[in-house]
């Protein structure tokens, strides 16, 4: 005997290099706990359909329940011939129990069982990865909500634009999350859906209720097809996308932090709890959280595209390529999760200098605002923009900022300026100009505030 669950038709030996090869349980081990919980629906199943004792199915179950239990405590034993965690837990359970063992794989394949494991699994992982997400989301919005008075230089291009609340760029990263929340609820939607009953290709012809399987294990739906069923990893390839957006947006703003957090910008400070000493240097603190927030994008991009590169082109139904699915999903997972948890970290410990924020806003980042008081005095806005433009460059002709050129000056270039320009040059004034929904005036960034708080009271 081979010691292996397809060994009946075998009579020469594995190469040890293709049996390491093969063999996945150094990661799917990772399912233990999952297979268990499949394969005891699946003996339910069994029994309605017959094919099972009461009897035989509470033996099952209770040496299920002693596998289980023993990968808990940390004493279940691997042996040589264990490929994987489907193999290993069947293993074991014969040992237990002797041959009823036998029976709880009637009608089921790996192909079936181990796309319901991943889909269990990955089901558990988006609520946790989803409860973490929230929480950067609720310190941000905390954070915005503290320093909604706080003015900085919003910039395009990395040009200084126009004077923003610290809480509108804040929260222009917080709403990108939120996105990200309803997208993962949407991906964790399509995991939770039951393959189990497909068996290897063709179906199950021993009469299982799959809606008992469902129910059993809880899933929202069952599949359609027992060939896409057993083959198609659509939602695995859909949480590696989800993940390389978030990814995307918490690498742009970690890329924004470092930035605002060099001498040249001082208008952050990372807590020394996320930051790093230089070897050499002694005077350095390096941004190490957000530059490996920033780089863990990259080790996310290269999962989702490499499971869709494994995908592509596959023959119909179920090839060991897909066996690579699952370490995608466990890293991606892990990456996730400490990412946002040091994201939180950051973000809740950041300290700002009010100061040096207030000092970097600069006059011509008032030079739209000039052009919008002409618009109030009835000047078309192309010709208000040509008029602004060229207050800025008689300022800068005359080598003065663009506030200090007089009323004369400004009249020059047009008669509708009068007294009461004054008030274009203040930065407070500025901003809570921009109060229609979205904008950076107080009333709009409460109003912020207010929407992605009821986001996180509906969680
Ligand atoms: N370890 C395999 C995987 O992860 C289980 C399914 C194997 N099925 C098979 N017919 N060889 O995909």
């Amino acid at each position: 005997e081979s010691g292996k669950l397809w060994g009946g038709r075998f009579v020469g030996a594995v190469d040890p290099i293709m049996e390491k090869f093969n063999s996945s349980i150094a990661y799917d081990r990772h399912l233990w706990e999952v297979d268990v919980q499949g394969s005891k629906a699946y003996s339910r199943g069994l029994e309605k359909a017959g094919l099972l004792t009461k009897a035989e199915m509470d033996q099952i179950l209770h040496g299920l329940d002693k596998v289980a239990e023993e990968w808990a405590q940390g004493t279940f034993k691997l042996n040589p011939n264990d490929e994987d965690i489907h193999t290993a837990n069947e293993r074991r359970l014969k040992e237990l129990i002797g041959e009823t063992a036998g029976k709880l794989h009637t009608g089921r394949s790996r192909n079936d069982q181990v796309v319901t494991d991943l889909r269990l699994w990955m089901r558990q992982n988006c609520s946790k990865l989803s409860a973490l997400l929230w929480e950067l989301i609720r310190t941000m919005v905390d954070r915005a909500e503290a320093e909604r008075d706080v003015l900085f230089p919003g910039y395009t291009h990395l040009q200084r634009a126009q004077p923003i609340r610290w809480s509108h760029w804040i929260l222009s990263h917080a709403v990108a999350l939120t996105r990200d929340s309803e997208r993962l609820l949407e991906v964790q939607k399509r995991v939770n859906v039951l393959p189990l009953g497909s068996g290897a290709i063709a179906g199950n012809p021993l009469g299982v209720d799959r809606e008992l399987l469902r129910a059993e294990l809880n899933f929202g739906a069952i599949t359609l097809n027992s060939m896409d069923a057993t083959s198609e990893r659509d939602f695995v390839a859909e949480f590696l996308f989800w993940a390389s957006l978030c990814m995307t947006h918490l690498s742009r703003m970690a890329e924004d932090l470092i930035l605002y957090g060099t001498k040249e910008f001082s208008f952050v400070q990372l807590s020394d709890a996320y930051s790093t000493g230089s070897s050499l240097m002694p005077q350095k603190k390096n941004p190490d959280s957000l530059e490996l927030i920033r780089s863990k994008a990259g080790r996310v991009f290269g999962r989702c595209s490499g499971l869709l590169m494994t995908l592509k082109g596959l023959p119909s139904t179920y090839n060991k390529d897909l066996q690579e699915d699952k370490e995608a999903v466990f890293e991606v997972s892990d990456t996730m999760s400490a990412v946002l948890q040091v994201a939180t970290g950051v973000i809740s410990t950041l300290q700002i200098h009010r100061d040096n924020m207030a000092r970097a806003l600069s006059p011509d980042m008032l030079a739209t605002d000039l052009a919008y008081y002409l618009v109030r005095k009835g000047m078309p806005f192309r010709q208000a923009h040509e008029a602004s433009g060229k207050a800025v460059f008689m300022a800068e002709t005359k080598g003065v900022a663009l506030n200090q050129l007089s009323l004369k000056d400004l009249q020059a270039i047009s008669p509708l300026f009068l007294g009461d320009v004054s008030r274009v040059w203040d930065y407070g004034h500025s901003v809570e100009q921009y109060a229609a929904l979205g904008g950076t005036a107080r009333s709009s960034v409460d109003w912020q505030i207010g929407q992605v708080r009821a986001l996180l009271r509906a969680q």
